[in-house]
């Protein structure tokens, strides 16, 4: 594809023309395509259907699940975890199906009570949050609930501008933490390098009680390539901060995420703070189904080999949307993006001040893409430039088409602003 800016006004016009046309046919076929969610597809989710067939509730020491009790998680769900994610058992606590809703209760439990003695968040005049972008945009809507101040930190390719954190940090007491996702980043795909976890542990807080909310949603989401991270506990022992992090983590996309299962791992300082407001909200999650899980999953090894089922299933359809942006606007660099190795999703930028518009024109189109601003906090993307696709739930052949309408309608948009 020509690089539109070598174009003269008029094959400008000609080539809109051209575009126009395809896209008043596609205008016609009144379709309904969904790029927007991260959502496993029925392939994927098929694949774990053999765990709703497991009925035990006796548990390896013993205990009968059924009832209530063990409130930080069975023992083999612990250990399984444990060993997969290389945390000690005794600094995970399992939880409920959603990573997302243990990351609310911890933020809530540091703004209503505070951490281990330290003033609850609510009490201060401002808190104030880092924030990578482009980020998560459920994240920033945790955060806006609470009404902290939302920092924006620029994602690099090792991870995040860690010269801003480190500088920011040291400054300014008001910033009570930051939230990340280290690993095949949502959706950037990110990937964060030894030295960005590293300097995460070392770094100076003015905040005494500075947390690192550090969502390992996709510690073992590969597609393309596996990356082992740095273990963040292993860091922060050395530097005697471990109480900063809060490491949470699930297997919605690795069994269901509509019943899975999600843990939250600290310090002792924090497993045992945790556990003391824990214990007040509930007598104990779904045992039954963290048994069940460890079951289905049964170890490490077994674990990994079976999202290489998931990576098969994802790879052709990741490859349909990199193929096409490379088609389509490899010479013409009106669109850029990031090539994940792994995670959900794939994040373009369009020349600046177009996002809006390319989402509004895929959706006359019946294609539903994430809305733009959604990766930035309070929905507010600085340059309108950003664009979240998610390759995952619709079929290979609904991707192909959604792929096509997108790369029209950044021409189109693109075109529209050149000739204005
Ligand atoms: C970074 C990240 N964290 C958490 C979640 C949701 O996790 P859960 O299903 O465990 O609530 C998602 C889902 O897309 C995600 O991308």
């Amino acid at each position: 594809m020509i690089d539109f800016n070598t174009l003269s006004k008029e094959e400008l016009i000609n080539l809109k023309q051209d575009l126009q046309k395809q896209y008043d046919g596609y205008l016609s076929l009144k379709l309904d395509l969904n790029m927007s969610r991260g959502k496993p597809c029925k392939e994927q989710l098929d694949l774990s259907n053999d765990m709703l067939n497991i009925k035990d509730y006796i548990s390896s020491d013993n205990i009968d699940l059924r009832n209530y009790g063990i409130l930080d998680g069975i023992k083999e769900a612990k250990d399984f975890f444990g060993s997969l994610l290389d945390i000690a058992s005794k600094n995970i606590i399992i939880g409920g199906n959603s990573t997302l809703n243990m990351i609310y209760d911890a933020i809530s439990r540091l703004y209503i009570f505070g951490y281990n003695g330290y003033t609850p968040w609510h009490k201060l005049d401002k808190v104030k949050f880092l924030c990578p972008v482009p980020g998560y945009d459920r994240h920033f809507d945790i955060l806006e609930k609470f009404n902290f101040e939302m920092i924006n930190i620029p994602i690099t390719k090792d991870g995040i501008d860690m010269d801003m954190v480190e500088a920011l940090c040291k400054e300014d007491e008001s910033i009570k933490g930051i939230i990340c996702v280290p690993l095949y980043s949502n959706p950037t795909g990110t990937c964060y390098s030894d030295e960005t976890i590293k300097r995460l542990a070392k770094m100076e807080t003015k905040a005494k009680d500075f947390k690192i909310f550090y969502d390992n949603a996709y510690a073992i989401h590969y597609v393309y390539e596996k990356i082992n991270l740095y273990n963040i506990f292993d860091a922060c022992k050395k530097y005697n901060t471990e109480d900063r992090i809060y490491y949470f983590f699930s297997t919605s996309k690795i069994n269901f995420p509509g019943g899975g299962i999600s843990l939250l791992a600290g310090s002792d300082n924090t497993i045992k703070d945790t556990l003391k407001h824990l214990s007040i909200q509930t007598i104990g999650y779904d045992k039954i189904n963290q048994l069940r899980t460890v079951k289905f999953l049964k170890d490490k090894e077994n674990t990994l080999k079976f999202m290489d089922k998931h990576a098969n299933i994802l790879k052709p359809k990741f490859d349909i949307v990199l193929n096409t942006l490379k088609e389509n606007f490899k010479d013409n660099p009106i669109l850029k993006w990031e090539e994940p190795k792994g995670g959900y999703f794939v994040s373009v930028n369009t020349e600046n001040g177009l996002a809006k518009k390319v989402v509004s024109m895929c959706k006359e189109l019946g294609v539903i893409l994430t809305d733009a601003g959604s990766t930035y906090p309070k929905k507010l993307d600085p340059n309108d430039s950003n664009i979240r696709l998610a390759p995952s739930f619709p079929s290979i052949e609904e991707l192909k088409k959604a792929m096509d309408i997108f790369c029209l309608c950044v021409k189109i948009a693109t075109i529209d602003k050149m000739l204005a």
